[in-house]
């Protein structure tokens, strides 16, 4: 992929757009655009059970994005994308129609659509996505990227460890454009599971946080003011001692929520369990005295946890290459399946290392200098210096240089990536047309979306 080629033509052609399809929001916009013009939910809210009387009041049932998570009226909500995988088809187009009619307001038919799609999008999938948007939206052109391959073009970068940090948190490896199919991994611990720690911290002081209003503060009190500890110990302590730690975030009613080390409890979920977070939430409530000797404790646990892992991680490895030399015999007859379901990792850290080890040695170098983090969890104050650290750790001595750029853009880095790849010269023969589709069907999208798998 020559990534710094841009087209030069002066195309008087309709501008292409750019669709980054998120579970927890849309991102739309025309290509060459430095930023999305539309941001929205990816929800639809359907009134549902009404009767004929009612209906004839209200005939509205449907609402998509910001409408329907707007308070008035009983709807149910749906959110078509899960993780990453699109599993509501019905509702994803009233999400796609939407995005057309009132959001970009372009027709459809008028321009070639790029669209995202998460690591482990199932081939169906795939199809069904080409599909809806050759005969429901009529489209001219269609291209499918994978959200990572986006990112790494946003980053102006050739090779790397991207991680996506969005709803979900996944990475892999690229090199030299192309996917490592065996770096593709996961982490368990996902932007919602830092939600509910939070609100389940904050319960503890006696705020609580049940209705859909009051959920979106807590989303908001979250992105405003949580950060991650950059030094585990002497800034624990300091950010309970310390009252410009403490915040106090208005809410809706006129209340006042007032809190402190629920900033970086909270996404210190990415780096280790709810039980030992609780934990440390206890002694910094009930014993500040002596919490260094408990917090050194806790960190040679978290030593010795990790030394058994490794340790586990290596009998893992020597059975997996036992298994991969049976695989490699057979090869051949088997068509390679890109989508089966991924492994998944406690900690980010974890995955990232995981990931960087499972390509060639000679490699693992120029990836360990690249490390990308992009999507809104990768906004956290102080993620990436931790990362850093953390990844670095994985060696007692002898550790490579450890790198993880960050771009202010990068809650949209999928988006904008997406706008600059479709704006390359190399584009141009890429999208698939829609004389191709009607020439060879859906599952034409494997071949011609697949230059950097
Ligand atoms: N400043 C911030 N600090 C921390 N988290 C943030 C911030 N801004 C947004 N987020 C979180 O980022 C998440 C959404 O990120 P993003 O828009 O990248 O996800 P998505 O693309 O819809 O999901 P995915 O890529 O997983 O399908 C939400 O959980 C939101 O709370
Ligand atoms: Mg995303």
């Amino acid at each position: 992929m020559d990534i710094f080629e841009f087209s030069n033509e002066d195309s008087d052609e309709t501008p292409g757009i750019v669709i980054d399809n998120g579970t927890d929001t849309m991102k739309l916009g025309f290509v060459g655009d430095d930023a999305p013009r539309c941001v929205f939910p990816t929800v639809v809210g359907r009134v549902e059970n009404l009767t004929r009387f009612l209906l004839e009041l209200q005939p509205k049932t449907l609402f998509v994005g910001e409408d329907a998570l707007s308070k008035k009226g009983r709807r149910t909500i749906y959110c078509p994308i899960k993780r990453g995988i699109i599993e509501e088809w019905d509702n994803m187009v009233e999400v796609w129609e939407h995005s057309f009619k009132n959001e970009i307001r372009v027709y459809p038919s008028e321009h070639p659509i790029l669209m995202t799609e998460s690591l482990d999008n199932p081939k169906v999938n795939r199809e069904k996505t080409c599909q809806i948007l050759f005969e429901t939206f009529k489209v001219p052109s269609f291209y499918l990227v994978p959200q990572q391959v986006l990112q790494l073009c946003a980053y102006g970068m050739t090779s790397g460890c991207l991680i996506n940090l969005g709803i979900t948190s996944n990475c892999c490896c690229i090199l030299d454009s192309k996917i490592m199919k065996n770096s593709c991994l996961r982490c368990s611990v996902e932007a919602g599971g830092i939600t509910e720690l939070l609100k389940e911290l904050l319960a503890m002081r006696g705020y609580q946080f049940t209705t859909r209003l009051e959920l979106d503060y807590l989303k908001d009190l979250k992105e405003k003011y949580s950060y991650c500890l950059t030094n585990n110990i002497p800034e624990t302590i300091s950010a309970i001692e310390n009252k410009s730690q403490i915040r106090e975030y208005e809410m809706f009613n006129g209340g006042c929520v007032r809190f402190g080390k629920e900033r970086f409890l909270a996404p210190e979920l990415f780096f280790r369990s709810r039980k030992q977070i609780l934990e440390m939430s206890n002694l910094l409530t009930n014993n500040c005295k002596g919490i260094n000797s408990n917090f050194q404790e806790m960190e040679r646990e978290k030593e010795k946890e990790k030394e058994k892992e490794k340790e586990k991680e290596k009998e893992k490895e020597k059975e997996k290459e036992k298994e991969k030399e049976k695989e490699n015999e057979n090869e051949n007859e088997k068509e390679i399946e890109k989508n089966t379901r991924i492994k998944s990792y406690s900690t980010l850290p974890k995955m990232i290392y995981q990931s960087i080890i499972s390509i060639s040695e000679e490699k693992q170098k120029q990836v360990f200098e690249n490390i990308v983090i992009s999507g809104g969890s990768s906004l956290f104050e102080g993620l990436q210096e931790r990362l850093q650290k953390e990844v670095k750790s994985f060696w007692a001595e002898n550790a490579p240089e450890v790198k993880v750029h960050a771009i202010p853009e990068r809650k949209y880095a999928t988006w904008i990536g997406g706008s600059i790849f479709a704006s390359l010269k190399s584009m141009k023969n890429k999208w698939m047309t829609k004389e191709e589709y009607n020439e060879n069907g859906s599952s034409f999208v494997h071949i011609k979306c697949n230059d950097c798998l």
